[in-house]
């Protein structure tokens, strides 16, 4: 009974959603476990180019169920947007199924986000500004509330009543703002409840029944790695864990379960909003990477900063996750760069390092060392097999999967789904 966990590597963004595409033509179940629509992910098939926020990439299955998990921080509105926009395109979201565990992002949530960022300062995190951090602030202090919630018109009132009161008093007394008004945001829910009403669900029934059955289970990552909670560059995170441990307690599936870990590496190295970045281009090369691919948020539209390969950032992402194989997208993207670095090691204070720094004003003093390799100018994007590979991307490939300490199942060319080498490396 297989259980993939697929899990960004990096800041994110590092193409993901292509690779829960791909295997979600073998999963029965595939899972968002954590995050909420500060997630964005690209999938280009057949039926077209989508732009996922909650919805799971295995929902262009028919036969795959998915799962919006008890992990996940879900807006309503943003989900029944993207239902709509889907069923606009023919694409059926009958299989979706909620948690009712999942919380609840309320309109007061985003509205904190901007106000926390903006009391924040130079010191701003640059959030998605989508309510995701206040979302689980509440939960973890124990006020928020659930999507089973809105299945129960008077528990749900009774709880917002309870939040709205409690919000206010910050909103006036701390920020100088108007309050807010619990009846409008009862009305606006309990109107979402009549259409997301029949996806809710108890969903551990539903994981323990296809795990007792032997089906695949496919956990969609949110996010990175490196902005993981607790293993990222904090605080300039996201605020959920977006490791492979996370993804399984964000579902609700043991760890013994798990079958197979994989970390999805962009070929170079992107990052949007605040915090260090040792490889970051701040150049004509950052430039053109980020012109070539099209690096600006799925969720956010802002630029991406985008910088080389990061094999020290990598490593830390192989030991807190333990990857069994690498996927490595957007290769072409590099395809007519005279040269290609990756960092395989920081300097600071005069010592070579190989390891990432948990103190951000350290990581932000280190200065990456590089390994320079000729490029390949040629396009890769027909390569269909690793022997189609020039042998610069090849050597190129091979010192990321050194550089990360695990080898590299999937070799992503292109936007496309077929536009994916399996060097066979996959378990
Ligand atoms: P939040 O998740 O909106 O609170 O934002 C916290 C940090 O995580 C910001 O730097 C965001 O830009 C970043 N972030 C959150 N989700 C993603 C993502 O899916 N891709 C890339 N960056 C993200």
């Amino acid at each position: 009974m297989p259980v993939l966990a697929v899990v960004g590597g990096q800041w994110g963004d590092e193409g993901k959603g292509k690779i829960i595409d791909l295997l979600a033509g073998r999963a029965h179940v595939v899972v968002r476990a954590q995050g909420g629509d500060n997630a964005g992910h690209t999938v280009v098939n057949p039926r077209g180019k989508f732009a996922l926020h909650l919805v799971p990439a295995g929902i262009f299955n028919e036969q795959t169920r998915c799962l919006i998990g008890p992990g996940v921080a879900l807006n309503p509105e943003v989900l029944l947007g993207e239902m709509d926009a889907l069923a606009a395109r023919g694409v059926s979201t009958d299989n979706l199924v909620i948690s009712a565990r999942a919380h609840l992002v309320l309109p007061y949530h985003p509205m904190f986000d901007h106000l926390d960022e903006e009391s924040r300062g130079s010191a701003a995190i640059g959030t998605t500004g989508r309510g995701i951090g206040p979302t689980y602030a509440d939960k973890v202090g124990r006020v928020g509330i659930v999507a089973g919630d809105l299945l129960h018109p008077d528990r749900f009132r009774a709880k917002v009543k309870l939040a709205v009161d409690r919000k206010n008093v910050q909103l006036e007394r701390v920020y100088g703002k108007p309050p807010i008004n619990a009846d409008e945001i009862v009305t606006t829910y309990l109107g979402h409840a009549s259409r997301l009403g029949r996806y809710i669900a108890e969903s551990e029934p539903i994981l323990e029944q296809a795990l007792r059955e032997g089906r695949t289970i496919l956990l969609e990552g949110g996010h990175g790695t490196l902005l993981d909670l607790d293993h990222g560059t904090y605080p300039y995170v996201t605020s959920t864990s977006c490791t492979v441990g996370g993804l399984l307690n964000g579902a609700g599936i043991g760890p013994r379960h798990l079958t197979t870990a994989i970390g999805v590496f962009k070929a170079y190295q992107s990052r949007v909003g605040g915090g260090p970045m040792p490889t970051e281009l701040v150049d004509e090369t950052g430039d053109h990477i980020r012109d070539v691919g099209h690096e600006y948020g799925t969720t956010t539209g802002r630029p991406r900063r985008v910088g080389w390969f990061d094999a020290v950032a990598a490593r830390h992402s192989m030991m807190v996750n333990g990857f069994h194989s690498i996927a490595v997208t957007r290769l072409d993207i590099l395809d007519d760069m005279d040269e290609v670095q990756v960092c395989l090691g920081y300097e600071i204070d005069g010592q070579r390092i190989d390891y990432l720094p948990s103190q951000i004003e350290d990581l932000a003093r280190c200065r990456p060392i590089y390994e320079g390799m000729p490029g390949w100018r040629t396009s890769t994007g027909d390569a269909q097999d690793w022997r189609d590979l020039p042998k610069e991307a090849q050597s190129f490939v091979r010192t990321i999967e050194e550089g990360v300490g695990a080898p590299a199942g999937l070799i992503g060319v292109g936007q496309e789904r077929e536009k994916t080498i399996f060097t066979g490396a996959l378990p």
